[in-house]
């Protein structure tokens, strides 16, 4: 059979991105993410100049995403540490299926079989689980906690010896347990999320033997990241993110569209009171009294608690150090919402006005912050639902670097960083 192949330019596709960009983006956004002039781009649309082949990509990134995926199904993924699936929820965006999860918390579970329906059961505890036993995938996530580890105690010799892989330096350890579904199922590619201090912990040496276990014994190219989630949402969130693949592919953390930090802001999530509030029938009026249009109550701090967190801040206040609250207003970005937010709400303190104590978030802002979208249940109470936003990750992240990804997961290209496609005929 004769096949003819047709190469097509992606200068075409970059024209097309372009265009459909600048639907949503003014020349001067466009411009910046891309590194160039806004008179290039005016050109460009103005069809003087052509934007190159290499930037189709990166136009890519500023497209919104579809609501829900039009190719259901392109990947398989695995997510491990599941929490209440913030990962998975970028991956499914852009198309992938999940075919298992790993949790072990029965109330993350339980968050997670309410949003998610696919049918697999939820594994528990990774540690027990034969990585044999787990469906084959394209791709593996895992936000795995950083329990730390140290590699004191291990000989230079060993530490350094190929001989003794991975087993011998992270054993003991939950990344040992991703590094060793990464072993025997070689996936095409995986995604670790983590927080920022991974890499400064024991003085480096934790982020090295997990680099050398991904590079060097599990022979995998990574890229990593430290991304703050308030360029796309109302808090700052600083995690890294390991990106790794099988094939050498042209992946570029660089090409992720980086709105400047402080365009959104806490009004965006906040309930409102000018009557808009959706009714969400799965909250109905549990954060929110629909008739007086306020948040309840219950969210606003009792004196005492407030009194104790004053006092507290003006303690460290006079020692010199910074601890204390944060107080925020709608036009704010606030700190990094933590999984112990539940005790006293003190990161993320929303002022009410001079003549009443302020506020913390609801379980339904908290989700927000997060990127989670209105559709998504809280099952739990409101103690377990801090919790689980808390350890979660900013959804948005996500879903740009999954579709960063995308093109490395869904293609079977030898040379990827050609960006070609090819036709038969
Ligand atoms: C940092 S959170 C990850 C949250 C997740 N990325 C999300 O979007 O919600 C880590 C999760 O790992 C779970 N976990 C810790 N040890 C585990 C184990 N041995 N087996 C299964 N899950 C575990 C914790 O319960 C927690 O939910």
């Amino acid at each position: 059979m004769n096949a003819t192949l047709t190469i097509v330019s992606d200068e075409d596709q970059s024209l097309t991105y372009l265009t459909e960009a600048r639907k949503h983006h003014t020349q001067a956004v466009i411009a910046k993410h891309l590194g160039v002039g806004v008179r290039t781009v005016s050109r460009w649309e103005a069809r003087q100049s052509r934007p190159p082949a290499y930037l189709s990509h990166a136009l890519q990134q500023l497209l919104p995403f579809p609501e829900t995926s039009t190719e259901a199904g392109s990947f398989d993924f695995i997510d491990l540490f599941a929490g209440i699936g913030g990962i998975r929820k970028a991956f499914e965006q852009i198309g992938g299926r999940c075919v298992f999860t790993s949790e072990w918390d029965s109330y993350a579970q339980k968050t997670y079989a309410e949003n998610y329906r696919d049918g697999h059961p939820i594994a528990g505890d990774i540690t027990q689980v034969d990585a044999e036993s787990i469906p084959d995938h394209d791709m593996l996530l895992a936000g795995f906690p950083c329990q730390p580890f140290s590699i004191a105690g291990v000989s230079k010799k060993n530490a350094l010896g190929k001989a003794h892989g991975f087993a011998c330096e992270t054993q003991g350890t939950l990344f040992f347990d991703v590094a060793r579904i990464i072993n025997t199922k070689r996936p095409r590619a995986f995604l670790l999320e983590n927080v920022k201090n991974l890499i400064s912990h024991d003085k480096g040496r934790t982020f090295d033997v997990i680099r050398r276990t991904l590079t060097e014994d599990l022979g995998y190219h990574i890229h990593y990241r430290v991304i703050d989630g308030a360029h796309f949402t109302p808090q700052h969130r600083e995690r890294i993110l390991i990106v790794g693949f099988r094939e050498p592919v042209a992946f570029d953390f660089d090409a992720l569209p980086m709105p400047p930090k402080g365009e959104h802001k806490l009004k965006e999530i906040l309930h409102r009171t000018d009557g808009t509030e959706p009714v969400l029938e799965w909250d109905e009026s549990r954060f929110f009294d629909h008739k007086k249009k306020r948040v309840l109550d219950k969210y606003t701090l009792t004196d005492n608690l407030w009194r104790y967190l004053q006092n507290y801040a003006e303690k460290h206040r006079a020692k010199g150090n910074g601890f204390g609250f944060g107080l925020v207003t709608p036009e704010s970005v606030t700190r990094t919402l933590s999984a112990r937010y539940y005790k006293d709400g003190s990161e993320i303190l929303i002022y009410q006005g001079k003549s009443k104590n302020p506020r913390r978030l609801t379980p339904r802002e908290c989700a927000r912050l997060m990127g989670f979208p209105d559709t998504f249940r809280i099952p739990v109470s409101d103690t377990r639902a801090y919790k689980q936003f808390g350890n979660s990750v900013v959804v948005d992240v996500m879903a740009h670097v999954a579709r960063l990804m995308q093109p490395m997961l869904e293609a079977d290209t030898l040379e990827p960083e050609l960006a070609l496609r090819f036709a038969t005929a």
